[in-house]
């Protein structure tokens, strides 16, 4: 028997939970809640399931497997704790939580409960990415010197939620959001925590209270220094991360195409093809669950990429560097 998957929000990324659940024999979604009744029905009668406003009632209702939390960040803590405590996993999206404090309070449901959790950090699931980390770890580049990642896009944008951008709601703005897939991306890629912080960010949205870029200076346990610079603010979207090491570079676009220096232009690799990164996630799920083990995206390894955020507001705020 397939396990029962209820997905809570059906908003912008329910559908890559729900496709994903479509394509695995091991998976059946059952049910979909939003507090915004019409956008559950709209949803489930796509994919031919229940609809639900309150994610409690369709918990205790459904009593699914697996449920997957794609609600606002705000939310995070209080659905895990609740899904946890009725026995389901967890396919928590990123970030964790709003805080190490929230992230502690979820791990702690988790533990108690036996269940398993896997935070969407998406970015270890992504073909360009495992490829560039492939090509690292080989050492056919010579020894890693530094990274520097840069992202720009319209985060004020008028599509955008009105949650993201009113910090008690989301944790923070663009480096909430995705400095955190940032951070993660070069931890991951280096196999190292961040160790060292500084930041800077500025705060000029048209709307809510979040910042709008930021620009962060770490370093890595292993002492690699890298950068984070984005912008929320209007421009030409970017997404670019740049591998330098002493025998050549990558550089990597994320989600879209990798490229390798060894001293001359850039050309391309191409990844090896692989099955969607939201496919992957649910597979990595489901061999946890299976094997009652953690999955590779480990519940302290996302609490992590949460204290790394947090060191980068408070170094932001004091201007004064952050040692984790
Ligand atoms: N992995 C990725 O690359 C990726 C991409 C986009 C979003 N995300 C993450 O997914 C999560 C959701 O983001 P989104 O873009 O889909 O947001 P969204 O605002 O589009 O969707 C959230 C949904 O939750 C609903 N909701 C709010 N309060 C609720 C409640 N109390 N009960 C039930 N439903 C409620 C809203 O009505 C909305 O439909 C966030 O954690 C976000 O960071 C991850």
């Amino acid at each position: 028997m397939p396990y029962k998957v209820a997905v809570l929000g059906a908003g912008a990324i329910a559908k890559s939970h729900f496709d994903a659940i479509a394509k695995s024999d091991s998976y059946s979604a059952c049910a979909v809640a939003d507090i915004h009744l019409p956008r559950a029905e709209a949803v489930a009668s796509t994919y031919g399931i229940r609809a639900y406003q309150d994610y409690r009632e369709l918990i205790v209702t459904e009593r699914p497997d697996v449920v997957a939390i794609a609600l606002p960040h705000f939310l995070h803590k209080d659905a895990a704790i609740f899904a946890a405590e009725h026995g389901c996993h967890l396919m928590l999206e990123k970030p964790m939580a709003l805080n190490v404090a929230e992230c502690d309070a979820i791990i702690e449901a988790v533990r108690k409960a036996g269940v398993r959790m896997l935070v969407g950090h998406t970015q270890h699931y992504i073909a360009e990415n495992i490829q560039a980390k492939r090509i690292l770890s080989s050492g056919e580049l010579g020894e890693l010197v530094m990274i520097h990642d840069a992202r720009h896009l319209n985060y004020f944008q008028d599509s955008r939620p009105q949650w993201f951008l009113e910090k008690d709601k989301s944790g923070g703005g663009i480096l909430a959001n995705l400095g955190t897939h940032s951070i993660d991306k070069i931890q991951w890629l280096t196999d190292s925590a961040v160790h060292k912080v500084s930041a800077s960010t500025t705060h000029f949205g048209r709307r809510g209270d979040v910042e709008g870029s930021g620009i962060i200076y770490l370093e890595l346990a292993s002492g690699i220094p890298a950068t984070i610079v984005q912008s929320g603010y209007l421009g030409a979207n970017r997404n670019e991360t740049e591998i330098i090491c002493t025998g050549g570079m990558l550089k990597l676009l994320t989600g879209s195409s990798l490229w390798i220096s060894r001293g001359g232009p850039y050309e391309q690799v191409a990844p090896e093809p692989i099955a969607s990164s939201f496919e992957l996630q649910y597979a990595d799920l489901l061999e946890a669950i299976q094997a009652q083990h953690d999955p590779s995206c480990t519940p302290e390894y996302a609490r992590g990429v949460i204290v790394a955020l947090e060191a980068v507001y408070r170094a932001a705020e004091t201007g004064v560097e952050q040692f984790l």
